[in-house]
């Protein structure tokens, strides 16, 4: 899924559409482009690549003129990334220009349909069929042609148009891509997200599926696609500009791995009494009556929000003695699931808009499951699917590799259990031991930070290799697997993570002289275990590299090179143990000259499936 800027009203509007576009350039793309009605006629200037070869083609062009415009960075989904593939695209008879994120799944059938009406057509993405199409059906009413046209389309779409015979008009319309319409003072932005609007605008709404909205310089008029008026929500932004901006580091994911204290603090802020032994959690209160009934929690997300899930797994159970199981949401949606009275599914999602971790929380509320949200973007699409949840609160996470976002989700994840498990079992001494301990989170990360030198300084000795282990047992086998999606996204080192206990069963043929295996050490109860399995790989000529707990003699005899943490207690030793992991992922990818924030092929929201 990529980016959306366009806007109507009265200024020249090249630059600030740019402007609005490096905005969501941390989203992934392959290529830009961008139009405007300059004395009733569309320009189009696209490329392949970055937003700055776009601006090196529109100066050879003398720029852009006029008050509307869009543009858009495409994630290439369907015909490959060359310049008429990019976007806009324009239809050939009614002076249409169209962006669009999504897919349109039906669009080989209305291509054909368009060919047989002479249509002629100019790139292979479907978005051109969308484009066309509307101009086929334009008689004079842009509006009322593109709700035309969306009620023949199947698939994803965020999309903006404008025409030449309307030449201030913006029509928007969105089904499962997100669209947000910012409302300035005579003139409107509208975005995929709120990164593109906020230095306008601190009004805006987000439209719903199968919505379209109209808008000109003068005002705006929001529909369904069946032109059933509806009134959108006209909300303050949250996003501060300086929560969007490199604020003087190298990298966004860098700035989001050092801001995970703060981050925490926020996540925690008023959701802890430590001295009563209480977890306030405002977003799940009205709900506390069927919780607290609930049998069987199933926790649903992707990557690395699914990593936190499974840590979710391990705490419901040993804390709240709840039944849960963390399950890849593209498999959940299409495995015929069984969902039994008082089964409560957790949708983990930094963006709330992946698209199958949606599709998979729907399918288990249709089945009678309560759906439960622990999601970080306010008002996104997943956030408005459940009956309740709890906000991430870790402020808008822009690098493409999530990091402060995951220790949020398992921050939340904690609260959640530690707030259930009180409505059960657990005592109030016992809770407020745990939260004492949780509140000293955001200061023992500090202080792993503090050694992030140290940390670029082990990096360097394995950044050559090109297969590297990560293991881990109990709670922290899910931080393996973090550890080693961070490293495979923005590196591209193939890693690979997986309990310890599990490299006997085979990955233990990998091991070949040198080859970096990081253990998750820290003191818990399984250490020996640990210790018996870097034992093995050491064995075969594997390189050891330990996470373990500050204050611990006998790793260093061990491993090759150890990564000390502050002792925390077990079930809270994730949040510290992903800490030196995101760090080597980071400096591997500088180390190895990779663009950090956008990782090649990868997008910030995965929403198609
Ligand atoms: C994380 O580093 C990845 N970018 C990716 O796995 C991500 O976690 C996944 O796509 C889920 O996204 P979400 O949290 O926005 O749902
Ligand atoms: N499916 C369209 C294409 O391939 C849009 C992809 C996107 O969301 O950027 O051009």
């Amino acid at each position: 899924m990529c980016g959306i800027v366009a806007y109507t009203g009265s200024k020249s509007c090249q630059h600030l559409l740019l402007e609005g576009l490096k905005r969501l350039e941390y989203r992934g793309y392959d290529s830009a482009g961008i139009a405007t009605i300059e004395n009733g006629r569309i320009r189009v200037v696209k490329t392949v690549g970055r937003v700055a070869n776009l601006e090196d083609k529109l100066e050879e062009v003398g720029g852009l003129r006029g008050t509307i415009g869009m543009c858009h960075t495409r994630w290439a989904t369907h015909g490959g990334v060359t310049d008429p593939n990019a976007h806009p695209h324009t239809d050939d008879r009614a002076g249409i220009c169209l962006i669009h994120n999504g897919i349109i799944e039906n669009y080989a059938a209305l291509k054909t349909y368009l060919q047989e009406k002479g249509h002629t057509f100019s790139s292979d993405t479907d978005t051109e069929v969308l484009a066309m199409l509307i101009g086929e059906l334009y008689d004079g009413d842009l509006e009322a042609a593109v709700q035309a046209a969306l009620r023949e389309v199947t698939g994803a779409y965020g999309i903006v148009v404008m025409c030449e015979r309307e030449p201030d008009t913006l029509v928007a319309a969105r089904k499962g891509s997100p669209l947000m319409v910012g409302v300035g003072d005579g003139e409107f932005i509208i975005a995929s997200d709120g990164s593109a609007i906020v230095s306008h605008t601190s009004q805006a709404f987000a439209l719903e599926d199968y919505q379209v909205v109209k808008v000109t310089p003068t005002g705006f008029r929001t529909s369904t696609i069946h032109n059933v008026p509806v009134t959108p929500k006209v909300q303050q932004l949250e996003i501060e500009l300086e929560e969007i901006e490199l604020g003087g580091f190298s990298h966004f994911m860098q700035k989001e791995i050092f801001e995970q204290p703060k981050a925490l603090a926020n996540t925690f802020r008023g959701r802890i009494d430590a001295k009563e032994g209480k977890v306030v959690l405002g977003g799940v209160a009205t709900l506390a009556k069927e919780l607290i009934r609930a049998r069987r929690t199933i926790l649903l997300g992707q990557g690395t929000a699914l990593h936190a899930a499974m840590i979710g797994e391990y705490m419901l159970e040993d804390l709240a003695k709840i039944g849960a199981v963390a399950e890849y949401a593209s498999e959940f949606r299409y495995r015929n699931p069984i969902i039994e009275e008082g089964t409560v599914a957790i949708a983990v999602s930094q963006s709330g808009e992946t698209a199958d971790t949606l599709a998979a929380l729907l399918e288990a509320k249709e089945r009678g499951a309560l759906a439960l949200g622990v999601i970080n973007v306010v008002g996104s699409t997943i956030a408005r699917e459940t009956d309740a949840g709890v906000y991430l609160r870790v402020g808008p996470e822009i690098g493409v590799a999530s990091t402060k976002a995951f220790v949020g989700q398992v921050a939340v994840l904690t609260l959640l259990a530690l707030w259930w498990a009180r409505r059960r079992q657990m005592s109030a001494d016992q809770c407020a031991e745990m939260l004492r301990h949780l509140e000293t989170v955001p200061e023992k990360i500090e202080r792993i930070l503090a050694q992030d030198a140290q940390i670029r300084r082990v990096t360097e000795k394995y950044v050559e290799r090109e297969n590297w282990l990560f293991l881990g047992r109990g709670y922290n086998y899910p931080t393996a697997l973090e550890g080693a999606l961070k490293l495979k996204e923005i590196s591209y080192i193939h890693a690979e993570g997986m309990p310890a206990a599990e490299m006997k069963h085979g990955p233990i043929a990998l091991i070949n002289d040198g080859m970096p295996a990081v253990f998750i050490a820290n003191r818990g109860r399984q250490y020996d275990k640990v210790m018996s399995n870097i034992a093995e790989v050491k064995a075969r000529g594997g390189h050891v590299i330990a996470v373990a707990t500050e204050g611990d003699t006998q790793i260093a005899k061990h491993a090759h090179d150890v990564l000390y943490i502050p002792d925390i207690p077990e079930a809270l030793s994730p949040m510290l143990a992903v800490v030196p992991l995101q760090l080597m992922a980071y400096h591997a990818a500088v180390l190895r000259g990779h663009d950090v924030d956008k990782p090649r092929n990868l997008a910030k929201s995965v929403t198609v499936e």
